[in-house]
């Protein structure tokens, strides 16, 4: 039996000083292309809703959205801790019904952990979670679930004021029992006070250098998003263009005849199998 994937990585990176490394993933494929990279953790993150869903934000994702690409990640067997995402309206509820969802996402799910955006507003619902023995990641900063609160995805924690808020948010999340947090969108040096001044991990997007870890969404660091890219972003690979070439040699291909050949047609003859794997006497 494969060993469980253990949240204990978190607070022995931040003691050891050395970066986590997380990425979201959202189906099969994207969650073995963060098993083989070797990342410490996947975000099942309800930035689905737009990458994969083609929403315009967050709001629209549902519980059963979360469920159902959860337990694909799941099911690849990253072999990491995976967070899923509550999104909008699953934790702005009575901590109850918040249990509830969380519980369909790890029972069902198979999730390790949640997350949830914001600070001291949740003090009650993060206080069921963990008496659910659910463990939370908590978010603050540039909360996409805030959007229009914000007026725009914008960057958050400018300014004195608002900078002490934040810190003292982050003070109650570590306070109120989550085992990490995700900083977004906020002034590098901002978010390299809060990581001096809390116990638990700091994972950044778009917060610099001074987090003890980071995320990315898969689809901007791989290049497969067509819409905005925030400039926080670094793209590795332009897979989006690679991928529409593939496709548009493929209908040269068949619209010139080449595609499909010889090697790809069956005769009848009964040795041919249409699956290599067993082909090969694996299956
Ligand atoms: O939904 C998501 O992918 C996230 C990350 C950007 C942190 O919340």
């Amino acid at each position: 039996m494969e060993p469980q994937p253990n949240l204990e990585v978190f607070a022995a990176r931040k003691r050891a000083g050395e970066r986590l490394v997380m990425v979201t993933a959202y189906d099969l494929a994207s969650a073995q292309i963060a098993r083989e990279a070797g990342v410490d953790a996947v975000l099942v993150g309800d930035s689905l809703g737009m990458v994969v869903l083609g929403h315009e934000t967050t709001l629209p994702v549902t519980i059963d959205d979360m469920v159902h690409h959860t337990a694909a990640v799941v099911r690849a067997r990253p072999g990491v801790p995976v967070v899923a995402d509550m999104p909008y309206g699953s934790f702005h509820v009575s901590p109850d019904d918040t249990v509830r969802h969380a519980i369909r996402l790890v029972k069902d799910g198979g999730a390790t952990a949640v997350k949830i955006e914001g600070g001291r507003a949740r003090g009650a619902i993060l206080a069921a979670l963990l008496a659910a023995e659910i463990p939370v990641m908590g978010h603050l900063g540039l909360t996409p679930q805030s959007v229009h609160r914000f007026g725009g995805f914008k960057v958050q924690g400018r300014g004195k004021d608002a900078a002490a808020r934040l810190l003292d948010e982050a003070a109650f999340l570590e306070q109120a029992g989550c085992f990490a947090m995700v900083l977004e969108c906020i002034p590098a040096e901002l978010a390299a006070r809060v990581t001096a001044a809390v116990g638990i991990p700091t994972i950044g997007i778009g917060a610099g250098p001074g987090c003890d870890g980071q995320i990315l969404v898969f689809h901007d660091l791989l290049g497969l998003y067509r819409g905005r890219r925030p400039r926080f972003v670094k793209a590795y690979a332009d897979l989006g263009d690679a991928a529409a070439a593939a496709v548009r040699r493929y209908a040269e291909e068949v619209r010139g005849g080449a595609f499909p050949a010889p090697e790809h047609c069956f005769h009848d003859a009964p040795d041919e199998d249409p699956d290599p794997a067993r082909r090969a006497g694996k299956g």
